[in-house]
Order: C-alpha cells, then sequence, then structure tokens
C-alpha cells in the first residue's frame, strides 16, 4: 500500500529520492519521508501529508544532503494514525539502522511484549518500529547486518517489503519482500530498490522481479541476492523493461485520471492487436494453448476486488451466452475465506490491475490448494499475479497512474470479451459470419470511440454540475448494465464523496424504493438492448415517486418512446450489444470525473485510498 524508493550510487541521493517518491504518490499519501547516511549518523526527516510538505521540509533543512545512499517512503497507514512519529522511515532505539516497510507485520505484538522485556521502547504505534528493534536486537549476536536482517524477517509473519539501511554500511541497502511487491533497478554506478519500476525508469531499464523470500543487498556498483531460509546466493535474471516513461506522465490533460479515460480508444487499439485472425474467422488467444483446460474449461469462476470485480460481473454473461461455459463471479475477500467448493475442471480467473491486491493473491492461493487452473488477467508485468497465476494475459492497458482505476476496466472488458467469443467459437455457439460481424464491430470501436470523447466530455460537464447538487444518487441498469451502474456508482462515491449505490432496476421495488424522494438522484442505465423494455418500466416506478433522472439510453426513432418523465437525458452514441458498453462506461467515468473537479476534490488521489491494495 505504501510506497518505497532506495538509492545507492554516486549522485546525491535526495533529489533521486524525492523524484522515485513523486511517483509513488499514487500508492499512498498520508505521510512521507526520507533517510540517509552522513558523517556516520542516519539522519530522517520526514512529514504527515503528502509529498510536497516533504519536499518543503528538505528544502528547508539545513542539511547538506551529502549522502549518496538513502531511501524514501510514501504511507498509507495501517497501523497508528498518519503523523510525524509514525511516519517511515523508522529509527532503531540505538539510532544504528533505519527501517521502511509496506504491509502489515501480523505477529508485531507478541514481539514488542518480547522485546519491551528486554527493556525496549517505541516512540510510535507502528509494527514497522518493533520489526526495526528486532533487528537491532538480532545485531548484537548476529556476524552481520545481513543475518540479523534475515533471522528478524524469518520471525515476522504477514505482509511486508522492507528495505534496511545501516549507520555503519553507509552505502548499502537491504531488502526484501513477501506478498508485497519490490523489484531492483541496476544500473550503471548506481542501483535502485523500489514498489514500482516507475520510480527509477528515468535513470535504468534494467530490472530485478525479487521473489518472495529473496534478499537483496545493493551498493553503488554491486547488487547480490539470497535466499531468505539459508542465506545461500541466488541467481536472478536482469529484465528489459520497454515502456515509456512518457506514458506514466499526465500528457497535457489536468489529471491522470481524465488521460487515462481519453487513452481507452487506444486501450482496445492495444487489447486487439494481434488478437483478431486476418480473415476475421476467429480469436487469437496464444496464451490459451498452454493447457486443455484454457481451451476448454468445465466452468469459470472470476475472483477479484473493486473495478476488477466489475469488470468480471460485466463479463459473466458474456462467457456463458456466447461463451457456452457456467460463470460465477465473487469478491475476492469472500472468497479466500469461504472454504469454496472448486470442481477440478473449473477455470478460476483473477482480474487484478495492479496484479499486487491481497485479497486477490490470496484467492489465487485458495484456487491452487483446490487444485484448480488459475488464469490472471493483469495490467502490471511482473508482478505477483502475473508471476504466480498458472497462465497471465496482460490487459496491456500501459501504466495507470490515477487511483480510480478507468482505462484498466476497459481492457479487462476487452479481454473478457475476447475470452468468451473464443470459447464461444471453440463450442460452435456461433451461427455462420456471427463472429466475423462481431469482430468487425469490435475492431472499428477505437476509432468510433475516439471520436465520441471530447463530445461526451462536454456533455459530462452540464449533467455533472446537477449530479453534484445530490447527496444520495441510484444508479440502476438491468443484465450487464447492472455491472456498469455498480461501476457508476463506485467512481462517483471514491471521487466526490457522494453517496451512490447500484442497484438490479428490478430490485427496486423490493425494498430500496421506499428511498426516492425529490432530493434523491436516480441515474437511469438504459441503452437499447434485450433488458430495455423491463428496465425502462423499472424507471418508469421510479418517476412516478417524483425521483429525479437521468436516463442515459439511445436516440430512438420511435416516436413512442418519450424521455419526458426524465429530468436529463444523455444520449449513447450508437452501438450494438455489448460494444455499447464500452461507450456508456467512459460516459460514467467522465461524469463522477466531472463531479469530483466541479466540487473541488483531488480525483487522482481521491482520500483514504490507494492504488494498490496490498494488505487485507
Ligand atoms: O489492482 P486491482 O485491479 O486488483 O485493484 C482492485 C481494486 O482495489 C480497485 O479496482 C479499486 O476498487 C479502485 N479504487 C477502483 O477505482
Amino acid at each position: 500500500m505504501c510506497g518505497i524508493i532506495a538509492y545507492s550510487g554516486h549522485q546525491a541521493a535526495t533529489p533521486i529520492i524525492l523524484d522515485g517518491l513523486r511517483r509513488l504518490a499514487y500508492r499512498g499519501y498520508d505521510s512521507a519521508g526520507i533517510a540517509f547516511t552522513q558523517r556516520g549518523e542516519i539522519h530522517v526527516i520526514k512529514t504527515p501529508g503528502k509529498l510536497e510538505a516533504l519536499v518543503d521540509k528538505v528544502a528547508a533543512s539545513d542539511n547538506p544532503m551529502l549522502a549518496t545512499c538513502g531511501m524514501g517512503h510514501t504511507r498509507w497507514a495501517t497501523h497508528g494514525v498518519p503523523n510525524q512519529v509514525n511516519a517511515h522511515p523508522h529509527l532503531s532505539s540505538g539510532g544504528e539502522f533505519a527501517l521502511v516497510h509496506n504491509g502489515i507485520i501480523e505477529n508485531y505484538r507478541e514481539i514488542k511484549a518480547e522485546l519491551t522485556a528486554k527493556g525496549y521502547t517505541f516512540l510510535s504505534e507502528t509494527d514497522t518500529e518493533v520489526l526495526l528493534d528486532l533487528i537491532a536486537e538480532y545485531r548484537k549476536s548476529s556476524p552481520d547486518t545481513l543475518t540479523a536482517f534475515q533471522r528478524a524477517v524469518l520471525r515476522a509473519d504477514g505482509a511486508y517489503a522492507l528495505v534496511l539501511t545501516s549507520r555503519d554500511e553507509p552505502e548499502a541497502v537491504y531488502a526484501t519482500r513477501k506478498n508485497a511487491p519490490l523489484v531492483a533497478g541496476v544500473g550503471v554506478g548506481e542501483n535502485f530498490v523500489s514498489s514500482d519500476i516507475t520510480a527509477f525508469l528515468s535513470h535504468t531499464r534494467k530490472v530485478i522481479f525479487l521473489d518472495e523470500g529473496d534478499i537483496i543487498r545493493i551498493t553503488p556498483d554491486t547488487y547480490q541476492v539470497f535466499r531468505v531460509e539459508d542465506l545461500a546466493p541466488a541467481t536472478k535474471a536482469v529484465q528489459h523493461i520497454e515502456w515509456d516513461i512518457q506514458s506514466a506522465r499526465k500528457g497535457g490533460y489536468k489529471h491522470f485520471m481524465l488521460k487515462e479515460i481519453f487513452e481507452q480508444p487506444l486501450v482496445l487499439r492495444s487489447a486487439l492487436a494481434g488478437r483478431i485472425a486476418p480473415d476475421w474467422s476467429g480469436v487469437l488467444l496464444p496464451e490459451m494453448n498452454e493447457r486443455e483446460i484454457l481451451r476448454r474449461p468445465g466452468r469459470v469462476r472470476i475472483v477479484a476486488c473493486g473495478t476488477s470485480y466489475n469488470a468480471g460481473l460485466w463479463a459473466s454473461s458474456l462467457i456463458e451466452t456466447w461463451g457456452g461455459v457456467p460463470c460465477s463471479v465473487e469478491i475476492a475477500s469472500e472468497f479466500r475465506y469461504r472454504k469454496p467448493l472448486l470442481e477440478r475442471d473449473e477455470l478460476v480467473i483473477l482480474i487484478s490491475q495492479s496484479g499486487e491486491t491481497a485479497d486477490t493473491l490470496a484467492a489465487l492461493k485458495v484456487a491452487r490448494e483446490c487444485d484448480c487452473s488459475s488464469l490472471g488477467l493483469c495490467n502490471v508485468v511482473g508482478s505477483s499475479l502475473a508471476r504466480e497465476a498458472d497462465t497471465i494475459i496482460y490487459t496491456q492497458a500501459g501504466p495507470e497512474i490515477s487511483v480510480a482505476s478507468t482505462k484498466a476496466l476497459c481492457s479487462q472488458m476487452a479481454l473478457l470479451t475476447l475470452l468468451a467469443m473464443y470459447w464461444g467459437e471453440r463450442r460452435g455457439r456461433f451461427a455462420a459470419g456471427e463472429l466475423k460481424t462481431l469482430l468487425a464491430e469490435f475492431a472499428a470501436l477505437p476509432d468510433y470511440l475516439e471520436k465520441q470523447l471530447p463530445q461526451m466530455l462536454e456533455e459530462a460537464k452540464g449533467f455533472a454540475v446537477r449530479t453534484a447538487s445530490f447527496h444520495n444518487v441510484f444508479f440502476l441498469g438491468r443484465g450487464r448494465n447492472c455491472a456498469l451502474a455498480m461501476e457508476g456508482a463506485l467512481k462517483l462515491k471514491e471521487l466526490s464523496y457522494i453517496h451512490a449505490e447500484a442497484y438490479a432496476a428490478g430490485e427496486m421495488k423490493h425494498g430500496p424504493i421506499a428511498l426516492i424522494n425529490p432530493d434523491f438522484l436516480t441515474i437511469a442505465l438504459i441503452p437499447h438492448d434485450g433488458h430495455y423494455a423491463k428496465a425502462y418500466s423499472n424507471i418508469q416506478e421510479v418517476a412516478a415517486r417524483s425521483g429525479p433522472i437521468m436516463a442515459i439510453t439511445e436516440k430512438s426513432d420511435d416516436p413512442s418512446v418519450t424521455l419526458d418523465w426524465a429530468e436529463m437525458y444523455w444520449h449513447i452514441p450508437a452501438a450494438n450489444d455489448p460494444f455499447t458498453s464500452f461507450l456508456l462506461l467512459p460516459m460514467l467515468q467522465l461524469l463522477s470525473y466531472e463531479a469530483a473537479t466541479y466540487l473541488g476534490k483531488d480525483v487522482d488521489q481521491p482520500r483514504n485510498l490507494a492504488k494498490s491494495v496490498t494488505v487485507e
């Protein structure tokens, strides 16, 4: 959840670390800090608040900051309120070590009691400070820092990425990970460790993906990797990253979120590139050739969190109707603890933009324990999901920086649509020429969406101002639009903090309709698909109770179809089901984006959220 960057090289470390932290701010932003060793002493500068507060504090410091090695941390609080004392880095009681940490040490209370009995006292409420003093304690009876670090790590239960520096080795950085991301960057005369490649990508494209239980020690000119169990040296491949750092910047847009919404045509092009047979006869998914269960699963179970879960919900009906495969969708945090009954012929699909979501990774372990095959749908190359799932399909949406997920969902929906087509093709579910027509329409979608987006943005502004005047909003839809309603409500609440709920439109009359009054807005998603007539009737029930309605639907040539019952109507550009969803989705994203900016909210970093939820 937190962001970590460490540097060891020949340049001044502080500016490099602060620059890295800027790129990591999406991972947590309630406090930040840096540590470096200078003239035989570890210096720590930290502060609550966003990174700019730390930058100001560093600028105001009279410390010459000559160190060429150090580390930084941007925090998303798990233990203790976000204040100065709880901010990272932490300094050991004797000042000999500094530690930053992403994750949770589950048995820290037990370790704390043990250390307290030995006379240690703690300044902060954090589990991190406890582990740090355990390292210091173990150092007294260990031949070196590496061994002390290893012994402490072996004691720690939970999930963590840890980076340690030592007063006695001013050029060395030690790091390890378990169920939390950490990568190393290999430069010329400089090396890095970070939660995310983007933090050091402007310095080096050479990367080592650390496995669970790896301990790395870097200095300016060396890196060594050891296994935590026995400190045996481990050989790691150095990989070359092709990403463009520019794609991780705002590119002229006011916010990353807006940029990412506008990147969706590109995302669709990437998702489709090389995936459609040249003669339009079928879908090409070479990843699926690995095993028979991928080609012909008996059932599909999709497990994910948040927006990625909504992608699964959206696709489940397509996987059944087109693919001919029974499909259920579950929230990962529930799935992991409910001892699910999984059949051996069941394919478990884990969807995650980051590939680091703790609950989704735990769900993957459950699937493995049940001997089920797993397929990961993931955006981040080299992430934990990418490495641990049996098979991985990358969604190729490019770096998503805004905490609110937008383009990643578009890419997930596109890949899931292709999967449904792929299975349907193998099960003979399509009539002659049907798949060809669908693929042609899908392939035309990126250009079509690109043309519509500027107008959608303009239209969203007016609807957003009215939406922002409400404290309560329902999003209603049926079928796939119910999943989009859930996404619309999630986006509105996480960005604008307006209370928003989604319901299957047919459920309204079973209770929720009691809430309808002139101050409760209903946003009705009623495109002209197979559910239109029924959904239309459900919305009339809201209108009959004086509930204000924003109808999102296509223009109709039928004069009997009136929208005079709606206070506002917003027209979806014409397309066929299910491709309409790829147009409806950015409309909902833009509505929330505009409502949040109108209300002056922090769009890219909404309160209380983190981009990558690596704790359960
Ligand atoms: O990285 P993941 O796709 O696994 O993340 C899942 C959720 O944490 C994420 O979608 C979250 O709901 C976002 N805030 C949605 O905008």
